[in-house]
């Protein structure tokens, strides 16, 4: 298999040459960079005035199947932060949404679902995702790649446990109560159930590394909720499934979480080619928790861009110099941008990074 087939051998994988060479994937890969490539999680989106007037009266997850409005969305931080990569304007909860559960993404609160998924006769809703309920991703991507050009697209979704503690929650938790209680109580539904997800996570990201995606994020952002035990145990199979099924395209895994301290090593071991770290655990140590041979992307505390210049410039040299020996680093927030952000402070730091990192 060439690095430009799919493992299907149906498509060819969009990458080209010039995107193959970017300092992003080239650090993904642990290769020297011209610079420490940078790209923000949640860099589209409500920080951005650009954003907040294309989305006017459309509601979140009718904005994610518009593929038009898609790109306008996922190139708005590319042309007005020269970021490294782009990240496809989705959510996590796009594909249950495809395949039919009951759920909304409320403005202010997050994802709601009608009828929680909490027995086994509620696994049975859970069905396959097939490309041609998302064929809104392929058209978009298509529509991405050939704007984006030298410029590489990442594409993610949500982590089997994440996913599941908003399936079983009904919405947004801060104890991941009914989810744990199913993990503990109810060991063999508790894992069909990650099971599936991570079967219709699998089969997300090969729509959208097939239609031209050159990297994937597996968003496990609420996994630090748990024990590394638990985490082994529980949720780790599920995620190593999704890594799994994908590692043939050749294409970087970035596996991030927030509050994961404890779990980057076993995160790594999942499956991942570079393990996202957020703000908690400094870079240097971070690398010595993950272990050789994987790249680190992060990890700039997301509230210090509401500090002054002098204090932003501090605390990226702070991550800077931790980063200083790692195998290979993609900068990037410790977690998403959020929407009182300066889009200028976003501005400021890619440039700055750029600056003190080139070669
Ligand atoms: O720029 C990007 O990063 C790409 C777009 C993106 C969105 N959601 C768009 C979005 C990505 C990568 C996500 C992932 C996502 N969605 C995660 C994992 C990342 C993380 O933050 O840990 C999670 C947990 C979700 C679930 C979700 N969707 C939440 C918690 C929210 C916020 C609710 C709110 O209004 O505060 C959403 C909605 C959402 N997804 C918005 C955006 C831009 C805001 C809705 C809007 O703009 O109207």
């Amino acid at each position: 298999m060439s690095a430009n087939e799919s493992p299907s051998g149906k498509h060819p994988t969009a990458t080209s040459e010039a995107v193959r060479d970017s300092a992003f994937l080239k650090a993904c890969r642990r290769e020297p960079v011209p610079h420490t490539p940078v790209w923000f999680m949640r860099q589209a989106g409500r920080s951005l005035p650009e954003y907040r007037k294309v989305r006017e009266g459309i509601p979140m997850l009718e904005s994610c199947m518009r593929p038009e409005l898609v790109t306008e969305i996922t190139l708005q931080p590319v042309r007005r932060h020269n970021v490294d990569a782009a990240i496809f304007f989705s959510d996590i909860v796009v594909p249950l949404k495809a395949i039919g559960i009951d759920l909304d993404i409320k403005p202010g609160v997050g994802p709601v679902v009608e009828n929680p998924v909490r027995t086994r006769a509620d696994l049975a809703r859970l069905r396959d995702l097939t490309p041609e309920d998302v064929s809104y991703v392929t058209e978009a991507i298509g529509l991405l790649t050939r704007e984006l050009g030298a410029t590489p697209l990442i594409g993610f979704a949500g982590a089997p446990f994440t996913l599941a503690s908003y399936l079983v929650e009904g919405g947004p938790s801060r104890t991941y109560e009914n989810a744990k209680a199913i993990m503990y109580g109810d060991p063999g539904l508790w894992a069909d159930l990650l099971d599936r997800l991570a079967d219709i996570t699998a089969a997300f990201l090969k729509v959208q590394i097939e239609a031209g995606a050159c990297a994937v994020q597996l968003f496990d952002s609420w996994a630090g909720a748990l024990s590394p035990a638990d985490y082994r145990h529980s949720v780790m199979p599920a995620s190593a499934k999704v890594f799994q099924a994908v590692a043939g395209y050749g294409v970087p895994r970035i596996h991030f979480g927030v509050g994961t301290g404890e779990l980057l090593g076993l995160m790594g071991e999942a499956g991942a080619d570079v393990v996202g770290v957020d703000w908690r655990v400094p870079l240097d140590e971070a690398a010595r928790r993950v272990g050789p041979g994987k790249a680190l992307q992060g990890n700039l505390d997301p509230t210090v861009l509401f500090s002054t210049r002098e204090a932003v410039e501090t605390k990226t040299r702070e991550v800077l110099d931790a980063a200083a020996g790692l195998e290979g680093h993609v900068f990037n927030l410790g977690h998403g941008v959020m929407p009182a952000t300066d889009p200028d402070a976003l501005t400021r730091l890619v440039d700055h990074v750029h600056t003190l990192t080139a070669r």
